[in-house]
């Protein structure tokens, strides 16, 4: 029976620790960190996610600036909020929150963001620092993007080590896949980046002694896919017709065969909240030292 990767206390564990760094700056800088959230519409998912995103600000010692817009914001509007944020001495980081309806594009609207408030770490900008770094020291000038980082830490915690590991990594989007290869990669794991047009998908995932699933299908990666005593860190968030969530792991079938397995809810999810702290702090220490 795999271990359980925890990362809802891991994440409350984090955010703890992060509340006492900010609150012991706090008194030096004369400030507190700011994170402005911009809600464009009413994805319900999205709405989940701003509403847990500002509790844990507010929990953390953080000021939230909460930007709710309805869905037939114009691309110009929404620009003019980012120049005001963007200008915000109070504002330290700036999330977007994705998917943006579709009349909006995410990647304009991320060329509009200044760096230095790119939490997310979505930009271009921070993009072209990120993928240039040849090692994990390199990245201290770029954010990481926060689902990513989480899953590191998460491994960290489990005690692995991606050195010298083979990995999997299942989706190739931009908030998780392309960026969680490479920072693999920087830990000296040697990566397979598979994705929904991969043949023999399953044959690729079975080599991996570390698999991240960020597919976005539900329960994609079954039990017969894993590797004997493989690490599994599930990204996906489904929600299923009968209102449930299910991650993109087959939990109940891969925890037989996997050494560690993160569930859904309760593993990713809230370590990349907890990462959405650490980087707003690093912004507002960046910004105010
Ligand atoms: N949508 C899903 N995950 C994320 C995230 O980490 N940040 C933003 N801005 N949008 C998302």
């Amino acid at each position: 029976m795999a271990e359980i990767i925890d990362g809802k206390a891991l994440a409350a564990k984090f955010k703890w620790e992060l509340a006492g760094q900010i609150q012991e700056l706090s008194g030096r800088f004369n400030s507190r960190p700011g994170l402005a959230t911009v809600l464009v519409g009413g994805n319900p998912g999205s709405i989940v996610y701003i509403r847990n995103k500002i509790t844990a600000c507010r929990e953390a010692g953080i000021e939230a600036f909460d930007h709710h817009l309805p869905a037939t914001t114009a691309e110009a509007e929404l620009f003019s909020l980012i120049d005001s944020l963007g200008k915000n001495p109070k504002v330290h980081g700036i999330l977007v929150q994705l998917p943006l309806p579709d009349h909006l594009s995410a990647s304009k609207i991320l060329d509009i963001l200044p760096q230095a408030k790119d939490i997310d770490g979505f930009t271009k900008a921070n993009w072209g620092k990120l993928f240039h770094a040849k090692t994990p020291a390199e990245l201290t000038d770029c954010f990481i993007p926060c689902t990513p980082l989480g899953v590191l830490k998460m491994l960290e915690s489990a005690g692995i080590n991606p050195e010298g590991k083979l990995a999997c990594v299942v989706g190739r989007s931009n908030i998780v896949g392309k960026p969680m290869a490479h920072l693999l990669m920087l830990h000296n794991a040697t990566v397979t980046l598979c994705h929904s047009k991969t043949p023999n998908i399953a044959d690729v995932i079975r080599q991996a002694d570390i698999v991240i699933a960020a597919i976005g299908k539900p329960r994609f990666v079954k039990e017969s896919m894993v590797k004997e005593g493989a690490c599994v860190i599930d990204v996906g968030v489904n929600r299923l017709a009968d209102g449930k969530l299910a991650g993109d792991c087959d939990f109940e079938g891969v925890k037989n065969k996997a050494a560690c397995i993160s569930p859904v809810p309760g593993g990713v999810g809230p370590m990349n909240i907890a990462m959405l702290l650490a980087n707003t702090f690093k912004a507002w220490q960046k910004m105010e030292a």
